[in-house]
């Protein structure tokens, strides 16, 4: 068995949903978005979070795209807030529609990723939806911290790190942790699962904050260089401002606050070049790998077949090595 099989799943099951037909100014963004792809990464992990503890996997199908849909939901809301042009290469659904239809229709896909809960055996349905609400209710914290950090100019690490468990890597722990309670794991089992999903989560954000500056725009599909433009208080600059000189450290808060219109590319250049001074970008790819050897003890603790778990290493190589 390997990866492509549970993707193949995935995506054939989600090849034949359908969200709603009338009217057409809401339903159309959902399949918009739904459509335009994306590497699935959450509903894989809770297949492969099943499969660890039983061959079959058909009932964390479901509950699996409810996962995706809610993670599309939180998408198009996101890039309202960051005011982001591009998604998967494509125009982002508040630029090819509007910020109302945007809401809207992310708000139907949170009500849809309930629906697909709703086949959940009864006697684990009120875990599994309280697990869940009190993720996606822990994403929008990390999502306003996010908000917050971008006009503060002291955010500490610790704080970044504590926002970026919110808002990304606790859905990739809740991902596998529904997987393990969907097929019956122990609870230590799940635990140490779900420990393995948020130490991959924050290495996964660590890496999209590194695409967001050194990216390839055509493979990565978001604008580079647009947390630079928002004042995003990633790791990169906490990191850059921690270790600058007194010069660059001026440059770097020379450059904090809105830019006027036309200025955008030379402020992410200033930014990037102090970056690149600083050597920043070994210092998070050193950061990114200590959050996945971390991961992988997790994993390791997991009572569950080597060849089996051998799934989700691969998976997690993937992801802290890729370029989109
Ligand atoms: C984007 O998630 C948001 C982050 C948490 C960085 P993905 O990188 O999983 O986006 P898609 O679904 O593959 O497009
Ligand atoms: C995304 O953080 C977290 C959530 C969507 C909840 P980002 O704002 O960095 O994600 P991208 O880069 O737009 O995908
Ligand atoms: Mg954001
Ligand atoms: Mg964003
Ligand atoms: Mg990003």
């Amino acid at each position: 068995m390997d990866i492509s099989h549970f993707s193949e799943r995935i995506n054939q099951t989600l090849s034949t949903l359908e969200y709603g037909q009338k009217p057409d100014e809401l339903y159309a963004p959902i399949r918009y978005m739904m459509e335009l792809g994306g590497k699935r990464v959450r509903p894989l992990l809770t297949l492969l979070g099943a499969y660890l503890f039983h061959d079959d996997v058909e009932k964390a199908l479901m509950p699996a795209i409810g996962v995706e849909v809610f993670h599309n939901f939180t998408l198009m809301h996101d890039d309202i807030m960051d005011n982001a042009p591009l998604r998967r290469g494509k125009e982002t659904v508040h630029e090819k529609w509007n910020t109302s239809t945007a809401i809207l229709s992310g708000d139907v896909m949170l009500v849809r990723a309930y629906e697909f809960f709703l086949g959940i055996e009864p006697a684990k349905l009120p875990t599994a939806l309280q697990l869940f609400s009190t993720c996606a209710a822990e994403v929008c914290e990390g999502q306003q911290l996010d908000m917050n950090f971008e006009s503060r100019n002291n955010v500490q690490i610790e704080e970044y790190l504590h926002m970026i468990k919110l808002k990304t890597a606790v859905l990739l722990g809740f991902s596998l942790e529904l997987g393990a309670l969907l097929n019956n794991a122990a609870p230590e089992d799940a635990r140490h699962l779900k420990e393995f999903g948020i130490n991959m989560g924050i290495a996964f954000q660590l890496r999209d904050d590194l695409l967001d500056v050194y990216g390839d725009q055509a493979k990565f599909g978001k604008r580079v260089g647009g947390d630079i433009v928002s004042d995003k208080k990633t790791y990169l600059l906490l990191m850059a401002l921690e270790r600058s000189s007194s010069t660059q450290r001026k440059e770097l808060e020379k450059w904090q606050g809105p830019v006027e219109n036309g200025q955008e590319l030379e402020k992410v250049k200033a930014v990037k070049e102090i970056y690149d001074e600083l050597n920043i970008q070994n210092l998070t790819q050193n950061q990114i790998n200590h959050y996945f050897q971390k991961g992988l003890h997790h994993l390791n603790e997991v009572n569950a077949l080597n060849s089996k778990k051998e799934l989700l290493r691969q998976l997690a190589i993937q992801l802290i090595e890729r370029d989109n």
